[in-house]
């Protein structure tokens, strides 16, 4: 059995999961595990560019030009940062993965979730996250925060009713993926959203 362990990242923009990020990495360095943290899309000299444009707020393009985009980087990810890695029996942490293209693409976006499954398959054949934390809070309270932020990214900036229906996609998967997606009930207090995530990871730690 493979040491390292994939596991990825997921919530609507403001859910906290970035603060969460660093905690797991630092989890995880404590019980002596290598871990790489890496995020989605970016992670590559090449994706981090692509990063660049499907964030630019300034920048207008097609649902499957995004989509496309999405996996480009994706790909380019899994052959330089992910692959690598577990094939080094090292523990990687990517901060948003192929969910997330489910989650915005599809639900937010309203593309055909087959053309997605048909790209995942491509670029990943049979490659899944080992666990998926999924971040679940409410949209108002993901909104909040994202209020706080002064310059907000082309996602940031949709409205309530787009972040409803990625929220409902992600709920959507975590139903069909039960084993690897865990639900995290991210609007209680940080402690306690640590306290769920340690409890989370402990089944993996005991095999890994
Ligand atoms: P995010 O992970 O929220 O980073 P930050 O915390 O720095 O804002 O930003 C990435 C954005 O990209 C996020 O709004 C979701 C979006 N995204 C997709 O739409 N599809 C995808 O497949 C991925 C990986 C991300």
């Amino acid at each position: 059995m493979k040491q390292g362990k994939f596991i990825t990242l997921e919530g609507i923009d403001g859910a906290g999961k970035s603060t969460q990020l660093a905690w797991i990495v630092e989890l995880l360095q404590r019980v002596g595990r290598p871990v790489v943290m890496t995020r989605e899309p970016g992670g590559t000299a090449l994706g981090e560019q692509l990063r660049a444009l499907l964030l630019d707020k300034t920048m207008t393009m097609h649902a499957e030009t995004e989509a496309l985009l999405m996996f480009a980087a994706r790909r380019e990810h899994l052959d330089k940062v992910i692959l690598p890695a577990l094939a080094q029996d090292q523990w990687v942490i990517s901060d948003r993965f192929t969910d997330a293209s489910f989650a915005y693409q599809s639900g937010g976006r309203g593309l055909d979730s087959d053309k997605l499954a048909i790209l995942e398959q491509w670029v990943q054949g049979g490659l899944q996250p080992d666990l998926t934390l999924f971040f679940d809070v409410p949209v108002e309270v993901g909104q909040e925060r994202i209020s706080q932020i002064k310059n907000r990214d082309r996602f940031e900036q949709e409205q309530a009713d787009f972040f409803q229906r990625v929220r409902i996609a992600y709920l959507d998967r975590a139903k069909q993926f039960p084993d690897r997606i865990k639900i995290i009930d991210s609007s209680q207090s940080l402690a306690g959203v640590k306290a769920a995530v340690e409890q989370t990871l402990q089944p993996l730690l005991n095999y890994g």
